[in-house]
């Protein structure tokens, strides 16, 4: 079957009239976040008020961020007024990428044609890992704390082609014994090295800049797993110099579920072969053998996708952007320093994560011999009302706490108050 070029060309272009059709959708897509000043000497009036836009039950505190964050009610309201909009019309709204491209962009140090909508980290990764021209033997090095989202695509390829995984173990120690690590596992079989740029299980964070100068200059690909670093703090993907990164937009950037970003550096966007490819994957008009890919990190948006999705995520950019990245790290910083203070006095608590800043962010896991993790887990909810995430991977049976904009001081002492009662009574 031959589909006609002017057919062809009615169809997609239902994207580009539905921008004129939809034209309202930019005006409705920032959130309408009311933010109070900010003050050096009290700044607590201003992180309560961004915590109040939160649709959390009251007296639940929130702690999974990293497993999934919640969007702020000025995001979901972005989220349904496009999503109504669209469907007056019944439009894709796929016209609204471009735009939306230029602010993720903007959010992640990329340029628009580098960005991709996905669904989540996951696929990102998957694309890499599937779309990368590796043969039997090709080795790819990634760390033990890997994510299953992360570490899965792997080993499916090493399922699939042969390729050889070899991980190492995250350093508490030092940035530079995690290079040293990479760099003591690379062979000249050595095709990509990934990293979680922080570790899902203990939030540690890796030293992304000097992995890619090393990969750059051993010509070995560099793929970041960046589901928990997007949003937690700022970083510029160009300058750091990776080949590519994903990540989820429902986590730190507190955009909506389904939500995920891929960057493709642009110098090296033809390495990364398509594994789903669809009418937005190419501009061909006809079904002939051609295909040529559009140029752009979006030719692996395939098929029609969920606008509203994107543009809320594109809300949930800006709102950080508007409270101040920086802000936001440090606000993240100074919780789990909170937390860190209360439970190391504890006994018998033994704290997971590095409290060099160099090696830690907004996360903070620990353990106690006296009570398994997942009865800790239960208790902490179950009496505390403290939501937190179990820790079970490489047998390390520990607590994770994420704090971020939708948590307070109060939480981090409600946090420390728990565990000291639970203690007392184990
Ligand atoms: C480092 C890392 N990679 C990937 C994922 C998977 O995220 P998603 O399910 O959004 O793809 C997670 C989730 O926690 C993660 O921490």
């Amino acid at each position: 079957m031959n589909l006609d070029r002017k057919t062809f060309l009615r169809r997609l272009s239902a994207g580009v009239v539905g921008l004129a059709a939809v034209g309202s959708v930019r005006g409705e897509q920032r959130a309408t976040l009311v933010l109070p000043g900010y003050s050096e000497r009290d700044p607590e009036p201003f992180w309560a008020a961004i915590r109040a836009q939160y649709l959390l039950t009251p007296g639940f505190a929130y702690l999974n961020t990293g497993g999934l964050g919640p969007a702020a009610g000025p995001v979901l309201d972005v989220f349904e007024k496009t999503s109504r909009r669209l469907q007056e019309k019944s439009e894709t709204g796929y016209a609204l990428f471009a735009e939306a491209r230029k602010v993720l962009a903007r959010f992640l140090g990329a340029e628009p044609a580098e960005i991709s909508f996905v669904r989540n980290a996951t696929e990102g990764n998957g694309i890499i890992a599937a779309g990368l021209a590796l043969k039997a033997g090709d080795e790819v090095i990634f760390d033990n704390h890997a994510h299953p989202g992360g570490a899965f695509p792997w080993i499916n390829q090493a399922k699939q082609r042969g390729v050889v995984v070899r991980m190492f173990e995250p350093s508490v120690a030092a940035a530079a014994e995690n290079l040293a690590r990479i760099v003591a596992l690379i062979t000249p079989r050595t095709r990509v090295v990934q990293v979680s740029h922080v570790t899902a299980p203990t939030g540690i964070v890796l030293p992304v800049v000097a992995i890619a100068k090393l990969c750059r200059e051993r010509g070995i690909w560099f793929h970041i797993d960046g589901a928990q670093s997007a949003g937690m703090f700022p970083f510029e993907l160009r300058a750091i110099g990776c080949d590519s990164f994903a990540t989820s937009g429902h986590k730190w950037i507190g955009g909506p579920h389904e939500t995920g970003v891929l960057f493709i550096r642009r110098e090296k966007l033809d390495e990364v072969t398509p594994t789903i490819v669809g009418a937005y994957s190419s501009d061909q008009a006809d079904l002939s053998m051609a295909m040529a890919f559009v140029a752009g990190t979006q030719r692996h948006e395939y098929g029609t996708r969920n606008a509203a999705a994107v543009v809320a995520l594109v809300a949930a950019a800006e709102t950080q952007e508007r409270i101040g990245r920086e802000r936001i790290a440090a606000r993240g910083r100074a919780m789990v320093a909170r937390v860190r203070a209360g439970i190391a006095v504890l006994p018998d608590v033994e704290i997971l994560t590095p409290a060099n800043s160099e090696l830690s962010a907004a996360m903070i896991a620990f353990r106690t011999p006296r009570i398994a993790y997942d009865k800790l887990l239960g208790r902490l909810l179950g009496e505390h009302r403290l939501r937190c995430r179990p820790v079970s991977e490489q047998k390390l049976d520990a607590v994770r706490v994420s704090l971020h904009l939708c948590n307070g001081l109060d939480e981090c002492d409600r946090l420390v108050a728990a565990m000291t009662a639970i203690l007392k009574k184990t």
